[in-house]
C-alpha cells in the first residue's frame, strides 16, 4: 500500500498484534520504530525488520519516556507518518475486587498512553503535512465481558478518544481510527494457556467466542491497521473497525 519513505511508530511492537503490524508496515517499505517497554524483545524485532528500523525502549504510560521517543524520532528521521497506539494489557477483576492500583495502572497503560503518544506525535505529523493514527481498541468497547471491568472501560475510552481526536485534528490532515480486534492468538493468550490446568478447555472457550469458531491471527489485525493507516482509506476517520470474527454480533 505504498509506505516507502514513511516512518511508522508502533507501540507494543515487540509482541503479538504490534509485532505483526511492524512486520507488515516494513514489508510495505516503511521504516518502523518499535516502541516497547520490553527493550530486549523490541531490539530483536527491529533487528529482524532491518533497514533503518529501530527499537526504542519506552513505557508508554510515562510522559518522559514518550517525549524522549518522539524527540528521537524527530531527530533521527525528521518525519512521522503513522502512529499505532497498540500497547496494552488486561487484568481480571470486578469493581468490587479489583485493587485501585491495578485500575490506575491499566488506565495509564491502555488509555493515558494514547493521549501521551498522540500529544507528542501530532506536532511532528502536522509539520510533515499530516498523518494517520491507529489505536488498538477491542470488541469489548461494544460488548462487555465478565470480570474485566478495567479492560472493558479502557477500550470504551479508546473508541471515544479516537472520535474526539479525529474531530480535533481533521483540519491538520491527521486521520484517527481504531481497530477493534476480537480474541487474537498472541503471546498474551499463550501465557494464559501455560497458567491453566486445562489449556484445551480454555482454548475451546476462546475459539467458541466467535461464530467462526477460532481465534484470530495477529496478521489479520495487522492488515486492518495497515489499511486504516494507508491511502486506501482516505475517507475513514473517527471510525472503529471491528475485526472480531463476528464475536460481537451474537
Ligand atoms: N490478543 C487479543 O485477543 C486482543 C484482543 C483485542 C485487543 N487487543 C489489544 O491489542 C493490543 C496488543 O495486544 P497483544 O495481544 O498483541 O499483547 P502482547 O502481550 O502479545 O503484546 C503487548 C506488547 O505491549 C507491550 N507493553 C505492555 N505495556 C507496555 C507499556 N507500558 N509500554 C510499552 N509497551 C508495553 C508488551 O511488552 C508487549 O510487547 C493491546 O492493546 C490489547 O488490549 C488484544
Amino acid at each position: 500500500m505504498g509506505f516507502a519513505g514513511s516512518v511508522v511508530v508502533v507501540t507494543g511492537g515487540a509482541s503479538g498484534i504490534g509485532r505483526a503490524a511492524a512486520e507488515l508496515f516494513r514489508s510495505e517499505g516503511a521504516t518502523v520504530v518499535v516502541a516497547d517497554k520490553d527493550g530486549r524483545a523490541a531490539d530483536e524485532v527491529a533487528r529482524q525488520l532491518g533497514g533503518e528500523s529501530v527499537a526504542v525502549r519506552t513505557d508508554v504510560s510515562n510522559s518522559e519516556d514518550v517525549r524522549a521517543l518522539m524527540s528521537f524520532v524527530d531527530a533521527r528521521f525528521s518525519r512521522l507518518d503513522v502512529l499505532v497506539n497498540n500497547a496494552g494489557f488486561g487484568v481480571a477483576g470486578t469493581v468490587q475486587d479489583l485493587p485501585e492500583e491495578d485500575w490506575d495502572r491499566l488506565m495509564n497503560v491502555n488509555v493515558r498512553s494514547v493521549f501521551l503518544c498522540s500529544k507528542y506525535a501530532i506536532p511532528i505529523m502536522e509539520r510533515c503535512g499530516g498523518g494517520a493514527i491507529v489505536n488498538t481498541g477491542s470488541y469489548t468497547a461494544m460488548v462487555a465481558i465478565p470480570n474485566r471491568v478495567a479492560y472493558v472501560t479502557s477500550k470504551g475510552a479508546i473508541a471515544s478518544l479516537t472520535r474526539a481526536m479525529a474531530l480535533d485534528h481533521a483540519a491538520q490532515n491527521i486521520r484517527v481510527n481504531c481497530v477493534a480486534p476480537g480474541t487474537i492468538e498472541t503471546p498474551w493468550f499463550d501465557r494464559s494457556f501455560a497458567e491453566s490446568d486445562n489449556p484445551d478447555e480454555v482454548r475451546k472457550a476462546l475459539n467458541d467466542r466467535s461464530p467462526l469458531k477460532r481465534m484470530g491471527r495477529p496478521e489479520e489485525i495487522a492488515e486492518a491497521i495497515l489499511w486504516l493507516a494507508s491511502d486506501r482509506s482516505t475517507f475513514a476517520t473517527g471510525s472503529v473497525l471491528t475485526v472480531d470474527g463476528g464475536t460481537s454480533i451474537w
